[in-house]
C-alpha cells in the first residue's frame, strides 16, 4: 500500500471508529484549594505531604479496628467507620479508602453525597435498600440488597441504605478517594452554621417558616 493509502485507511478507522473522548476535570483531593503565592501560607495540592520513604514502615499501611461495630445508638440507627488518608497515611496519593458501615434494626444511612468518590458497597449481614438518584433527570435506581450482593452508588449521587431486615445490618465500602467526603442533605441544608436563611429554605421546599425552623430544630442549626 503507498502511503497515502496507509494514510487514506487510517483516515476511515478513525472516521468510522464510535466517538471517543479522553477528557475528565481534575480530581480535587480537598473541598477547595486556594491559590496563595507566599508558600509559607501553601499545603501540598495533594493534601499532605509525603513521609521520607527510608522512614516509612509497613505500620503506615495498616489500619486496626474494623472488626469493631460502630455504636448504632443514635437517632438514624447506624454508623459508618470510614477509614481514609487521615486514618491511614499510606493512602496519601491513592484514590481509595475504605468505610464499616453498621445498621440497627430499622436503622438508615441518610441521604448524602461523597463530592469526590464512587462507592462500591457489599451487604454481610442482613437486608439493606439501597438506592441513588440521578443528576437530570431525577431517577431512582434502588434494589433490596441481601447478603453477598454488591452495589455501586457513581461519585457525587444522592444515596442511601436502609436496613430492612429484622435484625442488625452490616456492610463494608470502598471508596475512589484518599478523601471522598461527605454531604449529608438534611444536615446540609437545615443544619449548616451560620444557618441558611428562611427566605432561601421556604421558597426553595415551597413550606411555611414553622416547617423550616422545626427541620433546622432537629439538625442543630
Ligand atoms: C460511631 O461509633 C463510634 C465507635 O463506637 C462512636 O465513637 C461514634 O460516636 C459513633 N457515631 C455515631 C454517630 O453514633
Amino acid at each position: 500500500m503507498t502511503s497515502f493509502g496507509l494514510f487514506s485507511a487510517a483516515l476511515l478507522l478513525v472516521l468510522q471508529a464510535p466517538m471517543l473522548a479522553f477528557a475528565y476535570d481534575p480530581s480535587p483531593l480537598q473541598d477547595f484549594c486556594v491559590a496563595v503565592k507566599d508558600p509559607k501560607f501553601a499545603v501540598f495540592v495533594n493534601g499532605k505531604l509525603c513521609k521520607d520513604p527510608n522512614l516509612v514502615k509497613a505500620e503506615d499501611f495498616m489500619f486496626q479496628g474494623l472488626n469493631i461495630a460502630g455504636t448504632t445508638a443514635n437517632k438514624q440507627g447506624s454508623n459508618v467507620t470510614l477509614v481514609n488518608v487521615e486514618r491511614l497515611g499510606g493512602l496519601n496519593t491513592l484514590g481509595i479508602s475504605l468505610a464499616r458501615l453498621d445498621y440497627a434494626p430499622n436503622g438508615l444511612n441518610p441521604p448524602h453525597i461523597h463530592p469526590r468518590a464512587t462507592e462500591i458497597l457489599v451487604v454481610l449481614e442482613g437486608t439493606l435498600l439501597v438506592g441513588f438518584v440521578t443528576s437530570n433527570p431525577n431517577k431512582l435506581f434502588t434494589k433490596a440488597l441481601n447478603k453477598g450482593d454488591v452495589f455501586v452508588f457513581p461519585i457525587g449521587l444522592i444515596h442511601f441504605q436502609l436496613n430492612v431486615g429484622h435484625g442488625p445490618a452490616l456492610a463494608f465500602a470502598g471508596l475512589s478517594s484518599q478523601n471522598p467526603g461527605v454531604i449529608t442533605i438534611a444536615n446540609a441544608v437545615f443544619g449548616s452554621v451560620p444557618p441558611i436563611s428562611n427566605a432561601v429554605l421556604t421558597k426553595a421546599f415551597q413550606v411555611d417558616d414553622t416547617v423550616i425552623r422545626a427541620l433546622q430544630h432537629q439538625f442543630g442549626a
